[in-house]
């Protein structure tokens, strides 16, 4: 595969640092094991002190390994990291986070099970699992959409986010997550990221139950990931800083929301990001910005991507786009962030809804680029199009016919080799256009090699 610019970026934030593998087979780094400080690992008993306790005993010993002999369930409040910590969790050892709120820090933005704050070198690895017994969080499950169970009668947080989450690493450098299975969604706001390996399972039903937030952080590699949740899969947000050289290749990914989600959260810019080697089924959307408060998108590529988008219900976000791209302003009069310099590269999708790029007057997409890419538009779900949904904010829901491509506020788009194949067995009733334009500002469009094709 040709390497990119970008590529070879990510390629070298990874040889810059000390390959996981390494870490763990260097010269006999010292072993603390949690049933030395008292553990139990009956599933019953807390085992917070103890596992804290060798934390701080490996940290002050210049770091090492803090292990969860297996089998044993270790159920613990939060656990805090400390610098070049790694907790290893082999298979057969699951570490299970508390379900009473005072197992958790008092602000609620630290309520983690295992939680790493201004940390450099710490991790989670071992090959077994970290597990927030997210179940403990869901009541009256419909047949659409769990209900959380949550802390906000407190008034201790709002919303229904108000629960833990598994493994957050904030303000932290040289973070390594590797070959373990987190059983819900994980946080980070780093520099130096590799997260390797990884499975996440959250509930499928259950909304706010993201896989893996980039928040404000720089130079992340994820790779080798296994996502399957309710929520966003991989979903860079920008609160309140940056987020600068994000790369994510071979990950498979399966998500009732945005398999690869910008913002909403987007107050600051999103630049060099590189999706690469993408296995996306049966998501609500596949690849998606939705840029709400005035950060400026830049220079990112999706490559090598295969997807099969579809519709669940009115109540999820999203309208099975593969593509899914816009900037508008979260409010009325509030600041647009504009979008440029984003290809789209040997990207092949199965969906049942078409391709949706809309910039907005002061906040346009400039320079997309599409090539090599196969679009596939079949339904088979009782999805009857029409529909486009700009949430959060702007137009929210807007009745439209449906298009191969719907373009608004476009400044430089360039087509190459894209095929566009409409099953149209499976269309009846559908609305559609190949192309569909908005009136607003289009410009700099160019096709070579564009088809329209029936197919079966
Ligand atoms: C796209 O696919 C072609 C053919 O498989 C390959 O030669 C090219 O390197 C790919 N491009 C990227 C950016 O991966
Ligand atoms: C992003 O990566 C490039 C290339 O490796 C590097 O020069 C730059 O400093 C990085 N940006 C940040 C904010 O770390
Ligand atoms: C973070 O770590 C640095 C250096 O170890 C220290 O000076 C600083 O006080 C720490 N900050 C917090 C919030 O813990
Ligand atoms: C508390 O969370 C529940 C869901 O768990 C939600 O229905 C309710 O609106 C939330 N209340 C407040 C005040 O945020
Ligand atoms: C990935 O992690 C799992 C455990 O989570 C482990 O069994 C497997 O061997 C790892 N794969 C590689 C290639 O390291
Ligand atoms: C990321 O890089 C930008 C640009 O250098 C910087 O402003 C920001 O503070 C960095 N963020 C972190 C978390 O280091
Ligand atoms: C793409 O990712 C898959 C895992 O999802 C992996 O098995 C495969 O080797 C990767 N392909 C390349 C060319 O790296
Ligand atoms: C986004 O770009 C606009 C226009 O260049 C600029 O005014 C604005 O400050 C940028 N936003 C951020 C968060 O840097
Ligand atoms: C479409 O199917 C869903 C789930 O199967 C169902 O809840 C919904 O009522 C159906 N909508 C229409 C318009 O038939």
């Amino acid at each position: 595969m040709a390497l990119s610019p970008l590529l070879l970026a990510a390629v070298s934030v990874l040889l810059l640092l000390p390959p996981p593998q390494a870490a763990q087979s260097a010269a006999s780094p010292r072993v603390f094991s949690v049933v030395d400080y008292g553990a139990a690992g009956d599933g019953a008993r807390y085992d917070t002190a103890a596992i804290q306790a060798a934390v701080n005993a490996c940290a002050a010993a210049g770091g090492g390994r803090v292990l969860l002999p297996a089998p044993g369930d270790y159920l613990t409040a939060t656990v805090h990291l400390r610098s070049g910590v790694v907790l290893d969790v082999p298979p057969g050892a699951r570490l299970l986070g508390g379900t009473r709120q005072g197992d958790y820090p008092p602000e609620s933005r630290r309520w983690y099970v295992v939680l790493a704050e201004n940390t450099t070198g710490a991790g989670v690895a071992g090959g077994g699992e970290i597990n927030g017994q997210g179940g403990a969080f869901v009541v009256t499950p419909s047949d659409q959409k769990n209900i959380m169970v949550s802390w906000n009668t407190t008034g201790d947080c709002e919303g229904d986010e108000c629960r833990p989450r598994l493994v957050g690493f904030i303000d932290s450098k040289d973070v390594r997550i590797h070959d373990i299975t987190l059983n819900q969604p994980a946080y980070w706001w780093c520099d130096n990221s590799v997260i390797r390996n990884v499975s996440i399972y959250g509930d499928f039903d259950t909304p706010n139950n993201d896989g893996i937030d980039i928040e404000d952080s720089n130079n992340t590699v994820i790779t080798d990931c296994h996502i399957d949740t309710g929520d966003d899969a991989i979903c860079p947000k920008s609160s309140t800083g940056p987020v600068y050289n994000l790369t994510a290749t071979n990950c498979w990914i399966r998500t009732k929301s945005c398999a690869i989600k910008f913002g909403s959260a987007s107050f600051f810019n999103f630049e060099r990001l590189l999706f690469d080697n993408i296995t996306i089924v049966d998501a609500h959307r596949g690849l998606g910005m939705q840029i709400r408060d005035g950060g400026n998108v830049s220079d990112v590529m999706f490559s090598n991507i295969k997807m099969r988008t579809r519709y669940y219900h009115p109540s999820w976000w999203g309208r099975a786009e593969p593509i899914y791209i816009t900037t508008c302003p979260r409010h009325p009069g509030y600041k647009e962030g504009t979008i440029s310099d984003v290809r789209f590269i040997n990207i092949s999708s199965v969906s049942e809804n078409g391709v949706f790029l809309a910039g907005s007057r002061h906040g346009l997409l400039r320079n997309l680029k599409f090539e090599n890419v196969d679009l596939t538009y079949k339904r088979w779900t009782n999805y009857t199009g029409g529909l486009y949904d700009y949430r959060p904010g702007c137009q929210e829901m807007v009745k439209h016919r449906t298009g191969g491509m719907m373009l608004e506020h476009i400044s430089g788009l360039e087509i190459d080799n894209v095929k566009m194949r409409w099953s149209k067995g499976s269309l009846k009733g559908w609305d559609v256009n190949p192309l569909l334009f908005r009136p607003s500002t289009i410009d700099g469009l160019s096709f070579h090699d564009w088809q329209s094709l029936d197919v079966q």
